[in-house]
């Protein structure tokens, strides 16, 4: 199979953790036989630094030339301190997801038995855990207009708006999910409290009728923000809006012992794009630190949502797994005895074409 990928490394640990994630992507091309093209863009703070603009037309022109999106990280703490500052590296990557219209992100949650002590949740918790939130992710409050500041700056305001049809999309991949999967989907909301959230639920309550063998739950956010940590086994296919979804996915990730484990998928109307769901951490920058996991299982992510490579897609999964159990592991899961990220990512290639046995 021949496929074009678009490479946005970004800022912070984003350049190393998705050099890793290639290196997994050329040992499938190697054992499978396919050919993978790939072409690089600025995006975040390496774009404003380089053109002034977070997501330039560029950047735009490239992702829209792919078949899939393989993105690294956004953000660089010299505007994170500078309320003021003008352009941010985080619009970058708000105007890439409206701008490519990705609506519905995936971000699967899931323990791994070899880390279950590296969570300060009980083991007996979060064992066999295995749940896949769908987050709208071009709506909501992140999106609303009016937004802004009152002319004596002393009031702002943000609107939370959305339609029944960036509820009805993202429901039915979420329901269409839920039918391969456990046959369960939770509706996570402030139903008690929002207009927005009370629309979603009435629309996905008209929908649930097309899924008959598919139950339908409703949780409040506050409520699930504690289910989803006290019995995170209950949890099939958790959908929700926008900043709900941001906020409950980083809670989740402790259940899979680190940030840096989980990879998501941003699902849009022409191209998807793949991404861990950790941030830059500019701290770690180029120290070989970064745990490239996310990054290496967001590529995994995107050979079976976007190009159907389901076989392919596992072999990458099983030989993270491998790396985990051998104790290939970077220093925000294994303190004591840290594997940089390089031979991490080595270590997964490696490990894709021997379990292949090319
Ligand atoms: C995420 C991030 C972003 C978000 C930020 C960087 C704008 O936290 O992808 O979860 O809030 O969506
Ligand atoms: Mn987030």
């Amino acid at each position: 199979m021949k496929k074009k990928i678009a490479i946005l490394p970004g800022d912070g640990i984003g350049p190393e953790v998705t050099k890793q994630a290639l290196k997994s992507l050329k040992s499938i091309e190697e054992a499978f036989g396919h050919e993978f093209t790939y072409t690089e863009a600025h995006v975040g703070a390496a774009a404003i630094d380089a053109t002034g603009d977070p997501f330039p037309q560029q950047t735009e022109d490239v992702c829209r030339a792919a078949d899939a999106i393989l993105f690294g990280a956004i953000g660089h703490p010299k505007y994170d301190n500078d309320p003021k500052a003008k352009v941010r590296p985080e619009q970058g990557l708000l105007a890439m997801r409206k701008k490519l219209n990705l609506f519905a992100n995936v971000r699967p949650v899931k323990s791994y038995d070899a880390l279950l002590s590296k969570s300060p949740l009980k083991e007996s918790i979060i064992q066999g855990t295995d749940f896949v939130v769908f987050r709208e992710l071009t709506g909501g409050i992140y999106f609303g207009q009016p937004r802004g500041r009152s002319e004596d700056g002393n009031q702002a305001f943000d609107t939370c708006n959305y339609s029944k049809e960036e509820i009805t999309r993202i429901a039915k991949l979420a329901f269409q999910a839920a039918g391969n999967r456990g046959k369960k989907v939770t509706l996570v909301d402030k139903a008690n409290v929002l207009a927005t959230s009370r629309l979603w639920r009435e629309t996905v309550q008209e929908m649930a009728s097309d899924y008959p063998d598919i139950q339908l739950d409703f949780m409040f956010v506050d409520n699930a923000a504690m289910k989803i940590i006290q019995n995170p086994k209950d949890f099939d296919v958790v959908l929700t809006e926008n900043m709900f979804g941001d906020i409950i996915t980083d809670e989740a990730s402790v259940i899979a012992g680190s940030l840096g484990m989980l990879p998501s998928a941003s699902i849009g109307t022409a191209q998807s794009l793949f991404e861990p769901i950790h941030g830059s951490y500019p701290q770690a920058a180029g120290k070989d630190i970064a745990n490239p996991f996310g990054a290496i299982l967001s590529a995994a992510m995107l050979l079976e949502y976007s190009f159907g490579l389901v076989e392919e897609s596992k072999a990458i999964q099983d030989a993270v797994l491998k790396a985990v159990d051998d104790g290939f592991v970077t220093e925000d899961i294994d303190r004591e005895n840290p594997v940089g990220t390089e031979e991490v990512g080595d270590k997964v290639a490696a490990y894709i074409k021997e379990m292949l046995a090319v």
